[in-house]
């Protein structure tokens, strides 16, 4: 018989392989029933002898309790992002500024590996005596600064707490890597989203991304997040080469994407390119693109860095993807403002990581310009890698018997006869008792950045607007208990649950009413200055509301009009009578504006993927004395440009003469460098 200890070690040890082996080998040797004997056997043996639970365990993988605000940590290697290419071009351009960089005749080879499209992550681990312990996890944040998320981190299964490393002449092992979501379990988790009346993800990285700066371990513990390492920081001091530590690392343990490949050229290095590409739709992970690094570690000194890239590495990004299908239908669907947008229904068809079944065909003058019809088959494409759009319509291959789309001259759900406003390309149904507007403007108001009221889904919005039991958002507040069991499928657990979230959103401020409410050209940037002029609903109720938007440095008449409209009506202030005899809202609370800082004077659009939230962004802005825009207009300084940043918004900036940034470049101008 093994003593307590002896066992529970050995259980740790087996526990650890078999996690192993199904999440970073994807290959089990034994069932999920076997796994969870060996699991609750640990949890037993802990119970029963609480001494031997180390913070190693498995079993202390899930953090307790939700750790507030991220902390800040300095790291003292600072992360750099890849420079991109888009084109053999552009890869033969690197391979040729690599070379001037060395010495003629020196031998040069390349790793080519997969670029992993998820969250970079930066992880440190101990070593003492033959063993890495798990320290320290951290976003990317500026690069040099990130967040620490070490309690998220470690509820990643595919993740060794701690591991045989062997004597290593050094102290700590810090890893870069990405965080990512498999395909197969971000469609598990939208289904999941859906059944729960919550928005699903759009895509697996801002899955990962989103998972990793979440504020609850147990949250993030659902999400079925992956590491995998592309860079060991130390590597230079234990190994040769990158490929060597890629090696390395998956050997003692550690997830990688083992996909690396060493080329001799840059030849083989275009043509591992074209492998990847065709391979790719087969991983389990999402990829944007091939990273590609000169393998030598004393070249890649050599080489060095620039202020934000290492001059040894570029990133290739592929092609938007694309994917063919057929238009089975084409609907009209009603928006929050009544603008009516065709939809197609498609054949279902998997592009860049989920299956898309619908389009969006934008507006109706799009569809006759392009002649799209039910029954063509298109090229579809996902716009910033989100919303797809058709791009193509193959009309020589068009079967026969097609009409031309008609386009409508009544609401289709109200039968209202549309309109065109001047110069818009929008049809528009001008009834706002339209049930479909009805519905959208519901849902606009629940969202997240508005007055964040979960559990209120699309289904449920339809049946509270069919029975009549809201018809307006000031009604939601109305809504008991009694009143939403008599709706089909509700249950009393779930209808107080609903009625819970919606008096809780009473307690959101000013300016997040202001933005649910959805007032024409007023976003949550705009909501926010204009609270700052009228901080209440009582006082927007008794001031001329346009008359203080208009005051504000960057409102345009385009905004100033959208809220006199807005507050000059009689059936809206109705609605904000409402609210207000519901007490619904708390004052908005102006933070200090700077009135220095490096920014000072300079106003900024911030756009695309960023590192970090937006409204994190946005804050710092103000916080080193610079202004905010929602959109590019005349006078935006700056418009910064994250990831897959939109061209509309890079046309904006050029005509408007904004300067476009990168993330980076903006966190180095509130530095003061
Ligand atoms: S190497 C100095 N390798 O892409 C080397 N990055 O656009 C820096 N990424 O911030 C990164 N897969 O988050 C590297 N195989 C890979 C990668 C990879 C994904 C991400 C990483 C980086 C971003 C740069």
């Amino acid at each position: 018989m093994s003593t307590p200890k002896e066992r529970h070690d050995q259980l740790v040890r087996e526990i650890q392989a078999h996690v192993h082996r199904y999440y970073v080998l994807d290959d089990p040797t034994v069932t999920d029933a076997q796994y969870d004997a060996l699991y609750n056997e640990l949890v037993a043996l802990e119970r029963e002898y609480p001494a031997l639970v180390t913070p190693t365990s498995p079993t202390q993988r899930v953090g307790v309790e939700p750790r507030g605000d991220l902390q800040k940590y300095e790291r003292p290697v600072r992360m750099y992002s890849l420079d991109n290419a888009y084109s053999a071009d552009d890869v033969r351009t690197f391979d040729e500024r690599v070379r001037r960089g060395l010495r003629e005749g020196d031998k040069l080879a390349y790793v080519a590996e997969p670029k992993l499209d998820g969250g970079s992550l930066e992880i440190v681990y101990e070593v003492e005596g033959g063993r890495a312990t798990l320290a320290r996890a951290s976003t990317r944040g500026d690069g040099k600064i990130g967040e620490l998320v070490t309690e998220n981190v470690r509820t990643v299964k595919s993740l060794p707490l701690v591991i045989d490393v062997g004597e290593l002449p050094v102290k700590a092992l810090t890893l870069r890597g990405e965080v990512v979501i498999y395909r197969k379990d971000l469609d598990t988790i939208n289904a999941e989203r859906e059944r729960n009346g919550e928005e699903p993800f759009a895509n697996a990285r801002n899955a990962a991304a989103g998972g990793l700066r979440m504020n609850d371990p147990r949250e993030v513990a659902k999400r079925p997040l992956r590491v995998s390492f592309y860079q060991l920081v130390e590597g230079p001091l234990l190994h040769k080469s990158h490929a060597d530590s890629l090696e390395w690392i998956a050997r003692v343990g550690l997830p990688s994407h083992r996909r690396q490949v060493v080329c001799q050229s840059i030849d083989e290095v275009l043509s591992a390119i074209d492998d990847f590409d065709r391979a790719r739709s087969g991983y389990p992970f999402e990829t944007d693109g091939v990273v590609i690094k000169v393998d030598d570690y004393q070249q890649q000194a050599i080489l060095g860095e620039t202020a934000k890239f290492p001059r040894w590495a570029i990133a290739y990004k592929f092609a938007a993807e694309r994917a063919r299908t057929v238009i089975r239908s084409i609907e009209v669907q009603v928006g929050r403002t009544g603008a009516l947008t065709p939809v197609a229904t498609l054949d279902p068809v998997q592009l860049a990581g989920t299956t898309v079944s619908r389009a969006s065909l934008h507006n109706f003058e799009r569809v006759t310009t392009m002649d799209m019809r039910v029954g063509d088959a298109v090229e579809i494409e996902k716009a910033g890698e989100i919303i797809p759009q058709v791009m193509v319509v193959l009309h020589h291959e068009r079967p026969e018997g097609t009409v031309p789309t008609p386009v409508p001259s009544e609401c289709p759900e109200c039968g209202t006869k549309v309109v065109r406003a001047g110069e818009e390309v929008a049809l528009r149904c001008p009834n706002r008792r339209c049930p479909a507007v009805v519905r959208a403007a519901l849902h606009y108001f629940t969202r997240r950045f508005a007055m964040d009221i979960d559990h209120l889904g699309h289904s449920l919005i339809e049946q509270l607007v069919r029975s009549a039991m809201v018809s307006d958002v000031a009604d939601l507040y109305d809504l008991t208990v009694e009143k939403l069991v008599t709706l089909e499928r509700m249950a009393k657990k779930s209808a107080s649950n609903v009625v819970a979230q919606i008096q809780a959103s009473k307690a959101r401020t000013f300016d997040r009413l202001l933005t649910g409410l959805g007032i024409p050209q007023i976003g949550q940037v705009a909501a926010k200055q204009l609270a700052e002029q009228v901080p209440s609903l009582e006082e927007a109720l008794t001031v001329d509301v346009a008359e203080r938007a208009a005051s504000i440095h960057g409102f345009g008449p385009a905004m100033v009009e959208g809220v006199r409209a807005y507050f000059g009506d009689g059936e809206n202030r109705a609605v904000l009578e409402k609210l207000r005899a519901r007490h619904v809202s708390v004052p908005f609370v102006r933070a200090a504006v700077a009135t220095e800082g490096p920014l000072l004077g300079k106003s900024f659009c911030v756009t695309g993927v960023l590192t970090r939230k937006r409204e994190d962004v946005h804050e710092a802005i103000r916080n080193a004395g610079g202004t905010v825009h929602d959109a590019v207009k005349v006078g935006t300084t700056y418009l910064v440009a994250g990831e897959k940043v939109g061209q509309t918004k890079l046309d904006a900036a050029k005509k408007r003469g904004s300067e476009v940034i990168t993330e980076e470049a903006l966190y180095a101008m509130i530095r003061g460098e």
